[in-house]
């Protein structure tokens, strides 16, 4: 049986991403101030300072107090606000800031950052604060028509012009009792979105597909061949991917890991499944990236029934018969994305790694040791390429997943010079 990548990441992550973190949150008017409350918890429990700063409007669907609970800090509401010995609250919020978060933005709010206006707090703030460091995030939330109002798209298109990124919204039931565009995306993908908002764009206007988890052969209607692959590595590194900027898709096995924020996610069964499904795509991706613990063989037969006992001690034999190497097949295109396969071993790793990437003919292998990385949320992992080998040290799977990406990036940037 065929044992690549294993692993996995939650979102432990965020803590180690944002702790230490000055997060200036601010808060318009809207129903979805309820969110920001959720949000503002989410941000201190991974360990970043919470400023709240909130408009009158907010003030009406949300009270300064709950937020100063959560986020351990007196709230700012106006721009004549004392408390600073310059009285100048509206420079003084953002220059420790990490990057100011606005949570809701209503369509108001938005109208104003599109054209620079600075008549209350908030709004002075964002336009006050140093741009270079201290990035603007924005969450729209509003009713659909609001939302798909021509001005509103063009406010939208004016503000993502001066440098915000604009988080979702999402899609569905709205407060007002409309389906549609506009809904404010949950507290944990905010998180996420804003996780991701601080690694590098170094894979900005790539695609890379890539293939994780075990496959499953079955043997009859209940029964199969699999393996211990979790999709964990497979996982963080389609997250990773898509942080750094690159359109990712992502074939995976049966696994019970959720999909990362802005991934396509294609689900498959057995071995041909999942090279049906990567041959489909490979050529058309400029990355291919092979964690999936692939079974080597599958039964030659399945049988319709379940297979029952007899009684006659003659056990039954299953006859195997060996799977397409989906790696090998995608290297062998004429006009082949750039392929990193895995090798998880149990002994002589590296010898075996080497001998991998000659036989699949693959620019880069990553060696691990299979059993010992299989579930696990940490990893050690070995770069093998024709230059010879480089360790990247025990970490956490998103951290050494970040790292294989900043890996592939460099090598495609070096391959395009
Ligand atoms: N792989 C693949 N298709 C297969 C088997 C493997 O795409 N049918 C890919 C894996 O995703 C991994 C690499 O090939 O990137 C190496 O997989 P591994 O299972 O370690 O190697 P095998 O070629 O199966 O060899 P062996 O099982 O003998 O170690």
């Amino acid at each position: 049986m065929s044992l690549a990548a294993g692993g996995t990441t939650g979102d432990v992550q965020a803590r180690l991403d944002l702790a230490g973190k000055h997060i200036v949150l601010g808060l318009s008017g809207g129903i979805a101030c309820y969110k920001a409350a959720d949000f503002a918890r989410e941000l201190v429990k991974a360990g970043a300072t919470v400023q709240v700063v909130m408009t009158e409007a907010a003030e009406r669907f949300i009270t300064a107090v709950t937020l100063q609970a959560l986020s351990l800090r007196p709230v700012f509401t106006n721009q004549w606000d004392a408390r600073a010995p310059n009285n100048m609250a509206h420079i003084n919020l953002t220059r420790e800031a990490a990057a100011v978060v606005i949570v809701p933005a209503s369509a108001d709010f938005l109208a104003k950052l599109a054209q620079g206006r600075a008549d209350d707090l908030l709004s002075l703030l964002c336009l006050a604060r140093p741009a270079e460091r201290c990035p603007l995030l924005v969450a729209p939330a509003m009713n659909r028509e609001m939302w798909a109002h021509p001005a509103t798209q063009r406010n939208l298109a004016r503000v993502r012009a001066d440098g915000a990124t604009v988080l979702g919204p999402g899609s569905g039931d709205q407060a007002c009792g409309e389906t549609g565009d506009g809904r404010m995306l949950e507290p944990a993908e905010l998180l996420a979105d804003l996780v991701a908002s601080f690694q590098p764009k170094t894979l900005r206007g790539k695609t890379l597909l890539i293939t994780a988890g075990p496959t499953f052969e079955p043997i009859d209607p209940v029964r199969g061949l699999t393996n211990r692959s979790s999709g964990k590595m497979g996982f963080a590194i389609a997250r990773a991917a898509a942080e750094a900027g690159a359109a990712v898709t992502l074939i995976a096995g049966p696994v019970h890991e959720a999909s990362p924020r802005g991934v396509r996610r294609i689900d498959v069964g057995t071995a041909q499944q999942m090279f049906d499904a990567v041959l489909a795509l490979a050529a058309s991706h400029d990355v291919f990236v092979a964690t999936a613990a692939v079974a080597d063989w599958r039964p030659a037969m399945c049988t319709e029934h379940k297979l029952k006992k007899t009684g006659d001690p003659k056990l039954p034999s299953i006859e195997l018969t060996e799977n397409p190497d989906i790696l090998a097949t995608v290297a062998r295109l004429p006009n082949r994305p750039y392929c990193v396969g895995f090798a998880a071993e149990s002994h002589d790793l590296l010898k075996h790694a080497r001998e991998k990437r000659a036989r699949k003919n693959v620019p880069l292998i990553v060696a691990n040791f299979g059993p010992a990385t299989f579930s696990r949320d940490d990893n050690v992992l070995t770069l093998v390429d024709a230059s010879g080998e480089r360790e990247l040290p025990r970490a956490d799977k998103l951290t050494l997943a970040r790292q294989l990406v900043a890996e592939i990036a460099a090598r495609l940037s070096a391959a395009a010079a």
